[in-house]
């Protein structure tokens, strides 16, 4: 479990080098990986997007890119620093409406059913009481909606493995002390993702909130994953 407050002030501390270390870190691949993710909406036409821990609001801005269908962006999130840097507030599409929450994952401002889709880029892992979190997301999607959750993993290859381990727990703190100016928050990267339920364990507690039994996608051998949620119709 996290320590909402150490969390909150983490994020607090790196926002303005958020986006920059994203890239550095995955080379630019967590921008297809939230595209990829995006798309896999449009089957469901959603107008009413949820975009929660929206961060800096990169999937937001894809959600906003690629989806016709939608007509409300929700982007939330705890940290006030990190939703300042989001996309700007006027509409970039027309008619498209972008709205900004500073809000807990745990109790969320809205009305049961009330989205159509939820998208969580690498949030869930930092929240402090995830099944609670995860059913409060159930209890805002409406029936036969779709919630998709893109967080951090680790490769089971035993070389994929070992190499990306020393990546992850070496280099990346080393590129957070060199651009971040934070080597500590680059630290608790890898160190709250091995501590993260992944795959099947992951899918299990997505169940006990109440989703249906999910599915995921493997990025970079499983060094990022996307899991695919839905809510009974
Ligand atoms: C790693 S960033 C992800 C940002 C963005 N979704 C992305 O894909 O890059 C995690 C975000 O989760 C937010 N967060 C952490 N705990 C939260 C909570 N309990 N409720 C809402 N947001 C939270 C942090 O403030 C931070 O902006």
């Amino acid at each position: 479990m996290q320590n909402p407050s150490a969390v909150a002030a983490l994020f607090q501390r790196i926002a303005p080098h958020y986006d920059r270390m994203n890239r550095l870190m995955t080379l630019g691949q967590d921008r297809k990986w939230r595209r990829y993710a995006v798309k896999r909406l449009l089957p469901y036409q959603p107008k009413r997007l949820l975009d929660l821990a929206a961060g800096t609001g990169d999937f937001a801005r894809e959600a906003s890119l690629l989806l016709p269908s939608v007509e409300a962006i929700y982007l939330v999130d705890r940290v006030p620093e990190m939703l300042a840097l989001a996309p700007p507030k006027k509409p970039n599409r027309s008619g498209l409406e972008w709205h900004f929450h500073v809000a807990d994952a745990h109790q969320l401002p809205f009305p049961a059913s009330y989205f159509d889709a939820i998208t969580v880029g690498y949030g869930v892992r930092n929240f402090a009481n995830r099944l609670q979190a995860l059913r409060e997301m159930n209890r805002v999607l409406r029936p036969g909606g779709i919630a998709l959750v893109l967080e951090t993993g680790l490769p089971t290859h035993p070389l994929w493995k070992t190499l990306f381990w020393l990546y992850f727990r070496f280099y990346v703190p080393f590129l957070g002390a060199l651009f971040a100016r934070d080597k500590a928050a680059y630290t608790y990267l890898p160190e709250s993702t091995a501590a993260f339920p992944h795959r099947e364990a992951f899918l299990y507690l997505c169940q006990q909130a109440g989703f249906v039994p999910g599915s995921y996608k493997l990025f970079w051998g499983g060094a990022s994953i996307l899991y695919e949620l839905h809510k009974q119709a």
